[in-house]
């Protein structure tokens, strides 16, 4: 704000409206517009500013004032609301052809009173899966909300919807008609809806279920506070009764209108052009849909001219002139027939329900995940139980809930097993982890097929024609255990394969040769090392350069690797750590899997060319990574651990028993302050 703002000699009732004025521009610019125009820290100081001056006088406090959404006192129950204009349901439509003919049955019936359109445009919208409210505005300013409820008679839920922070007081404009009643869909952004559920799980507290019933649920407190606490939202998409306002004649413009008076409309609407143009919107929208900030669950589509709807008019609960156009539902009731447990390529045990077969998201699904041991217990699912699945777009599909009422007699809690199912070893669940695994690691079949399919995957060693179904293949005739078994495969073992020719076996065995050559980074993510991603591999393989370098590294210098964090370093240690990975990427080596090293700078100038140098104790002046690149430069490799091959040790401060090592090995030990002289061009 200005200086001479602040300065004006206002009264409190003026500065107060001004602010109340100012308030309601941006709320307005940040919620119906989507264009904030101040930032947050500028909104909050007036709004503090313009509470400080109701504080004082309260006299000057409005009902209308932006400070007064949450605070009214909890009713007792509901009033009831007898709406104006009842509020209408939709006809659903899932196909195209049931679209086809509704868009037949509005030109027959428009033809039939004389009005001939070839093609009828609509109004295309999203359709808004939430709570349906009708809020009156008497002479622009907010009168009451009401629920849908019957259609006829609703229920008053003015207390709530006003903490909607989208919902304007007062309407925008000179112009606004005397009775305006809009009517909009009260909903829970996804965002909102899992941050709540974090905090409530977080809490211990009960969570909701899904965003709809979030939404009905919320609006149906009795006291606001509890509904001020939920992110809420809301967007219009009609109006009801109208008084002194003279509609424009299309939908079209009513939607802009109502945008204009400071109410929030979705931006998703579109103008279309017959059932082609329909149809589109629908697969563009339906293409978008899990990209939306909110679940919707279908389209509408509204004839555009209000003449025309007029003519149209309304079969008892639905228009004649709209109608839903519906995805498929994402969320379905079925039967739990069993909980299994599933074992993934780093033996984690994942419990899987096995479902009745269910149409739901588009597809049919009989397996849901339940993630792992502890959602399960936390979501108590059972055999025999009936659950709600959920199944958006390509997500797996997942049991969001138990129907309790329904739950048979005699079931039982599912328990973790003792033993994998598939090897039988011990199954482990560390303190305070949410994940059990299997201790079996690669002698595990589970883990051992998964890994194979992990080592052959685009992203790692790329081996073509080494899918899922042949790995099965070749570790169910015994052909390989381990990924370096692969590079031993013959000819004859491979056409020996059902459903394997010679051409394909010797593809296969040109992939493997071919793929030889890779790189450090590949190498590492195919190794399957908990945690070790795309990333980290890549991110391994720059700081280490060399894998022998990394197969001995401690704890501290993994840590010193961008992105590797305590949890990683300990991973990627323990791996290398046990012997049976050791030797079979001992064999992979010897196999002659190779890749290619950056050529040491300048090696034959310096003296630490060909040397095996370890770094111990802290370095006041360079980063240890920094040591570390600068001497591998110069052609040296450095280890981590001091033995009869290393050349030179380098002691910075409380080096430790690396260094009495060196001394009893009678190692050559340099200062920290000889490593930087030494390290400079043109040194002996
Ligand atoms: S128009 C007379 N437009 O869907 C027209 N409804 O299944 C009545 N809904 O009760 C509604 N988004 O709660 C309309 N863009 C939209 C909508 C929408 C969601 C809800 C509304 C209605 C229900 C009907």
């Amino acid at each position: 704000m200005a200086k001479g703002d602040e300065e004006r000699d206002e009264s409190p009732a003026a500065e107060a409206e001004r602010l109340r004025s100012l308030i309601g521009e941006y709320d307005y610019a940040y919620h119906a517009l989507d264009a904030p125009r101040v930032p947050d820290a500028e909104y909050d100081r007036l709004f503090r500013r313009l509470a400080e001056i109701e504080a004082e006088h309260p006299e000057l406090v409005s009902a209308t004032s932006p400070t007064q959404r949450v605070g009214a006192r909890p009713v007792g129950e509901f009033r009831e609301i007898r709406h104006a204009r009842s509020m209408l349901s939709l006809d659903n439509a899932f196909h195209e052809d049931e679209l086809a003919a509704f868009d037949k049955r509005v030109s027959e019936r428009l033809a039939a009173a004389g009005i001939s359109a070839d093609i009828i445009d609509y109004v295309a919208e999203p359709k808004l899966d939430g709570a349906a409210v009708s809020l009156r505005y008497a002479e622009g300013k907010l009168e009451f909300a009401a629920t849908r409820g019957d259609g006829t008679t609703g229920e008053d839920v003015t207390h709530n919807v006003r903490t909607i922070a989208a919902v304007p007081f007062v309407l925008r404009g000179h112009d606004v008609p005397p009775v305006l009643e809009v009517r909009g869909e009260v909903y829970m952004p996804r965002e909102g809806f899992e941050d709540f559920n974090r905090l409530a799980a977080q809490r211990g507290e009960k969570t909701l279920v899904n965003p709809r019933n979030a939404a009905a649920g919320s609006l149906r407190q009795l006291d606001s506070e509890m509904t001020a606490r939920r992110p809420l939202a809301i967007f219009f998409y009609g109006i009801g009764e109208t008084r002194g306002w003279e509609l424009p004649p299309t939908h079209a413009e009513v939607l802009d209108a109502l945008r204009t008076f400071g109410f929030r409309v979705s931006p998703d609407w579109r103008l279309v052009s017959g059932i082609a143009g329909c149809m589109a919107y629908y697969e563009d929208i339906g293409r978008r849909r899990n990209r939306l900030p909110h679940d919707i669950d279908g389209v509408v589509y509204k004839v555009n001219r209000l003449r025309w709807q007029a003519e149209l008019g309304a079969a008892s609960r639905a228009p004649r002139w709209a109608i839903a156009h519906k995805f498929p539902a994402q969320e379905e009731l079925t039967t739990v027939e069993a909980i299994e447990f599933q074992v993934g390529r780093t033996g984690a045990l994942t419990p899987v329900a096995r479902l009745a077969p269910v149409f739901v998201g588009g597809v049919t699904v009989s397996n849901a995940t339940l993630h792992n041991i502890g959602e399960l217990h936390r979501k108590d699912v059972r055999a025999g139980d009936t659950v709600i699945v959920r199944r958006a777009g390509d997500v797996i599909p997942e049991v969001v809930k138990v129907i309790e009422e329904r739950r048979p007699a005699g079931t039982s809690i599912v328990e973790l097993p003792d033993r994998c199912p598939v090897c039988q070893s011990e199954v482990v669940r560390p303190e305070g982890e949410a994940v059990a695994r299997c201790a079996g690691g690669l002698i595990c079949g589970a883990q051992r097929k998964q890994a194979l399919r992990h080592f052959a995957s685009r992203h790692a060693m790329d081996i073509e024609g080494l899918g899922e179904k042949l790995i099965e293949q070749l570790v169910d005739a015994g052909l390989i255990e381990t990924p370096a078994d692969l590079y031993s495969l013959t000819l004859d073992e491979l056409t020996g394969l059902e459903r394997m020719g010679d051409k394909s076996a010797a593809n296969l065995l040109d992939a493997l040769e071919r793929r030889k050559s890779t790189t450090l980074a590949r190498f590492l993510f195919a190794l399957g090392i908990r945690e070790v991603g795309e990333a980290t591999a890549a991110s391994l393989a720059t700081s280490f350069v060399d894998l022998d370098t990394l197969r001995h590294a401690d704890e501290e210098q993994l840590l010193e690797v961008p992105d590797v964090g305590p949890v990683v370093a300990e991973r990627v240690r323990t791996f290398f750590q046990e012997p049976h990975n050791g030797a079979v990427i001992d064999k992979l080596l010897e196999h002659g899997i190779h890749w290619p090293r950056p050529a040491p700078a300048r090696a034959l100038e310096s003296p630490f060319s060909g040397k095996t140098v370890v770094l111990t104790g802290s370095l006041s002046t360079m980063a240890r990574a920094e040591a570390k690149a600068e001497l591998e430069k110069r052609g040296a490799k450095v280890t981590g651990s001091v033995s009869k091959k290393t050349d030179i040790v380098v002691a910075g401060e409380n080096p430790g028993s690396k260094l009495a090592k060196a001394q009893d090995l009678g190692i050559a030990v340099m200062t920290e302050e000889e490593l930087v002289r030494r390290l400079e061009p043109g040194s002996p």
